[in-house]
């Protein structure tokens, strides 16, 4: 490859989010409906002796703990390609929001890296390197509306139907995923997933407002701004409503930062597979 490739890198809200119990393997086992939305982070690809990441965030670790450094590394032990590839992350995404930033990053660096090094590859190759990144790296080979089983990898896509305009509530904390769970307290799984849709819940939305209490006033917020729906997504701490139109979406907002100044609002939308493959697929 000649040149640079630059791809958006979206953010995703979970719709619903069931926790069926925990594993034996020490994990959840989740029954989620999943949404990419129209917030992106920005990734520059440029072949080069090494692999090296710079951000824009400068308080983001761009070591090799970094999910997009660890992306590149896993495909090269796997296909082993010679020299790496010099990446730029503009981050948008709010990160601790439970918006999968992160986990975006990766698989679209996974997807980068595969058109640029081994551009035979298949995009389901990716998926169990991407789930190795972690449970959410999956979905963001596929974007648009899908619901995740299992950690959220077992993936069926779902029509999307028109993009719904969405107000984004950012609390002035973040939550940890880990600690969420473990507050959580979930028992071992209990029953078989119904082929039903998902009720509108999120299971983590008792044990985020357990260690932020917060996050119960910023719901009943939300729902008072006529809100169709308001959830907190995956672990929290970024909360959504769903508005009936995009003029709903940016009075609630305006509203809404009168009454939270402390929190940040972003007015956005759904966005559906087709827009994804465009912007987001190589
Ligand atoms: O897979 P990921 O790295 O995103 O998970 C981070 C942490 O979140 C895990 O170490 C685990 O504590 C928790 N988690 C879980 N069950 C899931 C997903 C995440 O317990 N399905």
């Amino acid at each position: 490859m000649t040149g640079t490739l630059t791809l958006d890198s979206f953010a995703k809200i979970n719709r619903s989010l069931l926790v069926r119990g925990k594993r034996p393997d020490g994990f959840h086992e989740l029954d989620t409906l999943f949404s990419t939305i129209d917030l992106s982070d920005r990734l520059t690809f440029k072949k080069a002796g090494t692999t090296t990441l710079t951000c824009s965030d400068p308080a983001l670790p761009v070591g090799p703990e970094n999910l997009v450094v660890k992306a590149v590394r896993k495909l090269q032990e796997l296909w082993g390609f010679a020299g790496g590839l010099e990446i730029h992350l503009e981050k948008r995404i709010p990160w601790g929001a439970g918006l999968g930033g992160g986990s975006s990053n990766a698989a679209v660096t996974l997807l980068a890296s595969a058109r640029i090094f081994s551009p035979s590859v298949s995009r389901e190759s990716l998926h169990p390197v991407a789930l190795e990144l972690g449970s959410d790296v999956p979905f963001f080979l596929l974007g648009g509306s899908a619901r995740g089983q299992g950690r959220g990898e077992r993936l069926r896509p779902v029509a999307s139907g028109p993009d719904e305009p969405l107000v984004l509530l950012i609390p002035p904390f973040r939550l940890s995923t880990p600690e969420v769970f473990r507050t959580l307290g979930a028992g071992p799984i209990q029953g078989t997933p119904g082929p039903t849709d998902l009720p509108d819940q999120n299971d983590l939305e008792v044990p985020a407002g357990k260690l932020k209490p917060e996050i119960h006033r910023y719901l009943r917020s939300l729902l008072d701004s006529k809100a169709r729906q308001a959830r907190m997504s995956g672990s929290g701490s970024c909360l959504f409503g769903i508005y009936g139109s995009p003029s709903e979406a940016d009075e609630a907002a305006r509203g809404l930062s009168e009454l939270h100044p402390e929190c940040r609002f972003a007015v956005t939308r759904t966005v559906g597979r087709t827009e994804y493959e465009a912007r987001a697929v190589p």
